[in-house]
């Protein structure tokens, strides 16, 4: 391979700024400095543009299964519309099946998601079933696969919810090995008493997905895995947050000097819970877990954002079409036209992570250009084990780079977003800055509108314990 030089860009980290080139050799970043020449390089010229490292999205659901239902994205297309976006990283999930030991669950992923990947791909390991065995598999994952992070879910009984002791049993035995345990944190129970009335009251239509899952059922659920993780004496990250009340519960516990961790998503910070009054079933589009929220959670995860009270911004990328066709039912919302509680849980959006925080975020004003780096990509691979590999602009990282276009508005649309699923949360949207290259690991795999990158090119990437202090 060639060396690369990346000529005359503003580089901006999670603390620098100032406009340099950097020369790539064997896809790591091999010097940077002003007006570098190598003879040979291939040289891109990145005047007047934003040089980002590449994007770091730690929760995406690829081929994922949800009882009947299966996310509409394969590793293939999920990391092509992640490239897009600029991302170059994602830790995605292997999900343990009930009675399956968690290296069986990890091999089977890794196997299936290696030959597709166009960019480098992480695992969080889902655990469902908590046996002694099992537990007693963690330390080698942890050590010799790379498998670092180890998500519970304390929602969706009978699917995939653990129970308390469960998950503080899992908590001790990863802490000990400098792994970090990740809670979806809802309060399973008590939501399904709320879905079962719901129902037996004739109320079916996707609304009652969100007025079924109260925000003091996800504060009330944080707070637990807090206080246990607290007992276990182990970091915790809890995904996918959205209320105030549970922002409020880790403000808490992070002022007590608890490693309590936390990421929010953009459909949180851009979107409320009037869309859930959209008449008939188009709604669906935004049954995603927890629901969207009211307006006044937006200021509390904002100032999260800035505060560091909320570390990173991740997608849950959990793609289902609204439509049965062309991909058939069970991609589909309309797996639960006649019952909400049935409708897969999930939304798209690992393409516009980026663009949307950078837009709604950076030009807004509500938070600097080194936060958003910071939110993006570099804390993300500080938190679960990948800097400065990955996360940095730095000598001897990997170069994966985005160049972006600060000043380029664009509109964001189902038409032409690279995901398979067939909306967007986002239709219509008009946003300025935009991704303009990508490279991975030196190499060129998006130019404007033309993907580059290979199936099988992306790298399955073993991530070290050590993560988890920011
Ligand atoms: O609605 C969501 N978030 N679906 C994906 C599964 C999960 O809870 O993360
Ligand atoms: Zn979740
Ligand atoms: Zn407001
Ligand atoms: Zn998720």
């Amino acid at each position: 391979m060639s060396d690369v030089l990346i000529q005359g860009g503003r580089i901006i980290t999670a603390v620098d700024d100032y406009v340099a080139d950097i020369l790539i050799h064997d896809g790591k970043i091999e010097a940077i400095g002003r007006s570098l020449s190598v003879e040979s390089a291939q040289t891109y010229d990145a005047t007047g543009l934003f040089v980002f490292p590449g994007g770091v999205d730690v929760h995406t659901h690829m081929e994922s299964s949800q009882g009947p239902a299966i996310t509409c994205d394969t590793y293939e297309t999920g990391t092509i519309s992640a490239a897009f976006g600029g991302t170059t990283t994602i830790i995605d999930f292997a999900q343990q099946e009930k009675g399956e030991s968690a290296k069986a669950t990890f091999d089977r992923r890794l196997e299936l998601a290696e030959p597709q990947i166009g960019i480098d791909v992480g695992f969080h390991l889902i655990l469902t079933d908590v046996r002694p065995e099992v537990l007693s598999e963690l330390p080698d994952l942890i050590n010799q696969d790379g498998v670092s992070s180890f998500k519970m879910f304390m929602a969706y009984p009978d699917i995939l919810m653990v129970d308390d002791a469960s998950i503080f049993r899992t908590m001790r035995t990863v802490g000990t090995h400098g792994g970090m345990v990740n809670l979806h944190a809802e309060n399973g129970a008590v939501i399904q008493v709320l879905i079962e009335e719901a129902l037996a009251q004739g109320n079916t239509s996707p609304k009652y997905h969100a007025l079924t899952r109260p925000r003091i059922m996800e504060a009330e659920a944080t707070h637990r895995a807090i206080r246990l993780a607290e007992l276990a004496e182990i970091p915790v990250y809890i995904v996918h947050l959205s209320s105030e009340e549970a922002l409020q519960v880790v403000v808490e516990a992070r002022d007590r000097g608890i490693p309590a961790f936390a990421e929010t998503c953009p459909h949180y910070l851009f979107l409320t819970i009037e869309k859930y009054d959209i008449p008939g079933f188009e709604s669906a589009k935004y049954v995603m877990t927890p629901p969207l929220r009211e307006h006044s959670c937006q200021h509390a995860l904002w100032r999260g954002l800035r505060f560091d009270d909320l570390q990173i911004v991740s997608t849950d990328h959990c793609p289902f079409c609204l439509n049965e066709q062309p991909l058939g039912i069970n991609y589909s919302k309309q797996l639960g036209k006649n019952d909400f509680s049935k409708i897969p849980n999930g939304a798209p959006g690992v393409e516009l992570r980026l663009t949307l925080l950078y837009d709604g975020g950076v030009r807004t004003g509500k938070i600097t250009l080194n936060r958003f780096v910071q939110l993006v990509s570099t804390a993300p691979a500080k938190m679960f084990g990948l800097f400065p590999r990955k996360g940095a602009i730095a000598v001897g990282s990997d170069a994966d780079i985005v160049l972006f276009d600060p000043n380029k508005t664009h509109t964001l649309s189902a038409a032409t977003h690279h995901s398979r699923v067939d909306y967007s949360l986002f239709e219509g949207r008009e946003v300025t800055g935009k991704v303009e290259k990508v490279f991975l690991r030196g190499e060129l795999i998006v130019d404007g509108d033309r993907y580059l990158g290979k199936s099988g090119k992306g790298q399955y990437l073993k991530r070290s314990a050590s993560g988890a202090i920011l």
